[in-house]
């Protein structure tokens, strides 16, 4: 290289150098805010015009807000703006959120009631009061109904609370939390794996608190005679304490308390959304129990809407239901100063339930997270051989056989792509996304879990194979039909199994041996998975659950929690972007 040309090299170098250190001294002088020109909930110093955009400068504006340079400031925070069916209009919504807070008047509040006589004063108190805190909640001072001795506001209550989001106060729209950025790591406990023997026995005190970002307790339950929230097990209580307690060694873990499961059917859910006195009664004595118990959210895990007890209509229903639960954790969160509930869902993946069961549009704007349970798509409960969790349709499948499945595949040629918009229907996460959830909300499901059948004839072993039942139960899970990722592990130490990988988009693997037969995932298989949610944007992946993965690391000779630890540690360590 002649030494001109490295002469030349070196210039460019320090002139970008200067040019940059220039560039910054400016972001630091002047820390003006502009709108991202594709998506002006997104903003970034302008400076940064000069620099070069990259996705980790952005700030995000919290959901239905834009913002706007002239104000710097994200706008629209009036609630009315945030939720488009609260026009000015439409006071009753308005109400509701008020009387929340003020028909529970305790503490603070319940000194400035008893202050006032009249209605309209302790109305016109609490405004201002509202308003100096930045707030624009309080509209109407009348209780609409009174509950017992029970209070939302009982721990911490200050009405002088700071309102981040919703304050008009604010100089800065809080930039979006670096948690928020992070790709959701979400696992599941589940409170019946304490009951298993010897070595599978689990309990909170298994749990790596920096495994995941978020641990969602399974499962409370709604109970059929009060419609309120209960426990499910004699020791729930004390394990409710024992997960929380992980937050103690790492304070960014996320605990949230999943209602429903697959045994509680939708009897209790139904009857209780139905009618607008018990969904009030629920949310206030579920949002108490939450922070009693020293939870973050809410997560309802509905199985389904729609059907198994439930009604038609219910998913008209859960949407104002969960409407109103937000609007009354918003409520929570701004007298106590306590951040806000989360609230997510779990939710089918096949494209009958989904659409029978949700408004997605709807409960999507209004939840933090959604998770896709992009499993159980093939089991012996059907009379042939098929995969657990297969992420894309094979060629050889069609009609509602090519539905079973988590994703459409995006590999095939366009041609094809084209034929498919006309001939198959969507199914898996494209219903969600196709639907108008936004894909950094939509979390895609791991099963720590294999499906097993028992084949019909011992010779005919491949898919789509004749079964008549399901597979020998695991020593541990004693479940038919059923077996835990380290109980795959536990038989595969035996040669005898042969192992057949599934490599044309289903990206899943089957073992059998004799007239077992086994459908599972494997780590590599895994990779797919999380490649998929990284180059689709989605939030996060999750795992049902944290007691079928080799937690003790003496079933699969890998270390602790090895599908586990391996499968989300292949997500970044932040989303990309959130366009
Ligand atoms: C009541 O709840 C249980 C679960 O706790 C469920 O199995 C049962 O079917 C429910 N009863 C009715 C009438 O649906
Ligand atoms: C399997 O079940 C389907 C209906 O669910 C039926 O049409 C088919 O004949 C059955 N096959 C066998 C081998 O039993
Ligand atoms: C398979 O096992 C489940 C319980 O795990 C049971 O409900 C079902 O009836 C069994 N199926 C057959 C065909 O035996
Ligand atoms: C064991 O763990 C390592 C990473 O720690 C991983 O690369 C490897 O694939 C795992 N082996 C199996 C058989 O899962």
């Amino acid at each position: 290289m002649s030494r001109q040309y490295s002469l030349f090299i070196l210039f460019l170098s320090s002139s970008y150098l200067v040019y940059y250190q220039l560039a910054a001294q400016q972001l630091s002088q002047s820390p003006r805010l502009c709108a991202f020109r594709n998506n002006p909930s997104q903003y970034y110093p302008c400076a940064l015009d000069s620099l070069g955009l990259n996705s980790w400068s952005f700030y995000r504006c919290p959901d239905e807000t834009i913002f706007d340079e002239i104000l710097q400031q994200c706008s629209k925070t009036a609630l009315s703006d945030l939720y488009p069916s609260l026009s000015s209009t439409d006071d009753a919504q308005l109400e509701r959120i008020s009387n929340f807070i003020v028909s529970h008047p305790v503490s603070d509040a319940r000194r400035l009631i008893t202050d006032f006589e009249d209605p309209f004063s302790i109305k016109k108190f609490l405004h201002e009061r509202v308003e100096r805190a930045g707030g624009i909640f309080w509209s109407n001072g009348q209780p609409l109904m009174e509950l017992d001795e029970k209070s939302i506001f009982d721990s911490k209550s200050s009405i002088n609370s700071k309102l981040n989001y919703f304050s008009y106060e604010h100089p800065y729209p809080p930039p979006v939390s670096e948690d928020e950025l992070k790709y959701k790591k979400i696992c599941y406990f589940t409170n019946w794996a304490q009951y298993r023997s010897g070595s599978a026995k689990f309990e909170p005190e298994h749990i790596d608190p920096f495994l995941c970002t978020h641990i969602i307790y399974a499962f409370a339950y709604i109970s059929n005679e009060t419609f309120l929230i209960r426990k499910v097990e004699d020791n729930d209580e004390d394990l409710y304490r024992r997960v929380n307690a992980l937050k103690k060694r790492n304070p960014k873990l996320k605990t949230i308390l999943g209602v429903g499961g697959w045994n509680m059917k939708s009897y209790a859910f139904s009857i209780m959304v139905h009618d607008s006195a018990k969904r009030k009664r629920f949310i206030f004595d579920t949002i108490n129990f939450l922070h009693k118990h020293n939870f973050d959210g809410f997560e309802v895990d509905w199985e389904y809407p729609g059907i198994r007890g439930g009604l038609p209509d219910d998913k008209y229903y859960l949407t104002i239901f969960f409407q109103e639960f937000k609007e009354a954790a918003i409520a929570q969160s701004i007298v106590t100063g306590q951040p806000r509930l989360l609230m997510a869902a779990a939710v089918a993946a096949n494209a009958e339930v989904v659409s029978n069961g949700y408004e997605i549009d709807k409960i999507a704007k209004i939840l933090d997270f959604i998770n896709i349970m992009t499993y159980d798509f093939h089991g012996a409960w059907q009379n042939h051989t098929g995969l657990n969790a297969p992420l894309y349709r094979r060629f050889d499948e069609t009609g509602p056989e090519a539905m079973l499945n988590q994703v459409k595949n995006e590999n095939m040629l366009m041609i094809i792509g084209l034929l498919r918009i006309f001939f198959f229907e969507d199914f898996g996460v494209a219903i969600w996304l196709k639907s108008g959830a936004p894909a950094h909300k939509l979390v895609l499901g791991i099963p720590l879990f294999a499906r097993t059948f028992l084949l019909a004839h011992a010779d005919q072993n491949e898919l789509r194979s004749p079964t008549i039942g399901n597979g020998t139960e695991g020593p541990y899970t004693r479940s038919a039909g059923f077996l835990s990722y380290f109980e795959v592990c536990l038989l595969q130490s035996d040669p005898q199994w042969t192992r057949i990988s599934v490599p044309d988009g289903s990206e899943s693997e089957y073992m059998y041996k004799n007239r077992d037969w086994i459908a599972y995932d494997t780590l590599s298989n895994i990779q797919k998975r999380a490649a998929y949610v990284v180059a689709n944007n989605l939030g996060g992946l999750f795992v049902w659950s944290l007691d079928m993965d080799d937690f003790n690391g003496i079933f699969c000779s890998n270390g602790t929690y090895p599908f586990i630890r391996n499968s989300l540690s292949l997500l970044p360590a932040n989303m990309a972007s959130y366009i």
